[in-house]
């Protein structure tokens, strides 16, 4: 396991966060507490199969909230199509290459790849994510 060391502290959704789109605003508090549900899994938990839920969870959800986004841009109008779909799949790449090492009960440091997780969120959010916004309210 991880290090328990210091407490990780979680990210909370702040209004600065929404894109303006209600659907795509409730998965990103989701993601934010699903990150924040297994840190706190992770510090209290002693065995593996703890934190593994909470995060194979993450994982699927990470993958559920990106499909949800991609399949409401429009390629030939949203200006930013390839590049949010490229930061889509490096972040897919990543959280699936995590998960396949921890679940093959290989030696991998839970606490950096959530705090990666929860930084990407918050910069994908802020960044990204608000051109989808403005593409989806112009479009509205
Ligand atoms: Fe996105």
């Amino acid at each position: 396991m991880t290090s328990q060391g210091d407490r990780m502290h979680a990210l909370q959704w702040d209004d600065s966060m929404s894109i303006g789109v209600e659907e795509i605003d409730c998965q990103h508090k989701q993601l934010l507490e699903m990150v924040a549900e297994t840190m706190r899994s992770l510090e209290t938990g002693s065995q593996k199969e703890e934190v593994g839920l909470p995060l194979r969870r993450l994982c699927d959800y990470v993958i559920h909230h990106f499909a949800t986004e991609e399949a409401r841009m429009a390629p030939e109008t949203y200006p930013q199509y390839d590049l949010h779909i490229q930061e889509h799949i490096d972040c897919s790449m990543a959280a699936l290459d995590f998960l396949a090492d921890f679940s093959s009960g290989k030696q991998v440091n839970i606490k950096d790849f959530l705090i990666f997780a929860q930084d990407w969120i918050k910069r994908h959010v802020l960044g990204t994510d608000q051109t989808l916004g403005e593409h989806l309210r112009s479009r509205a």
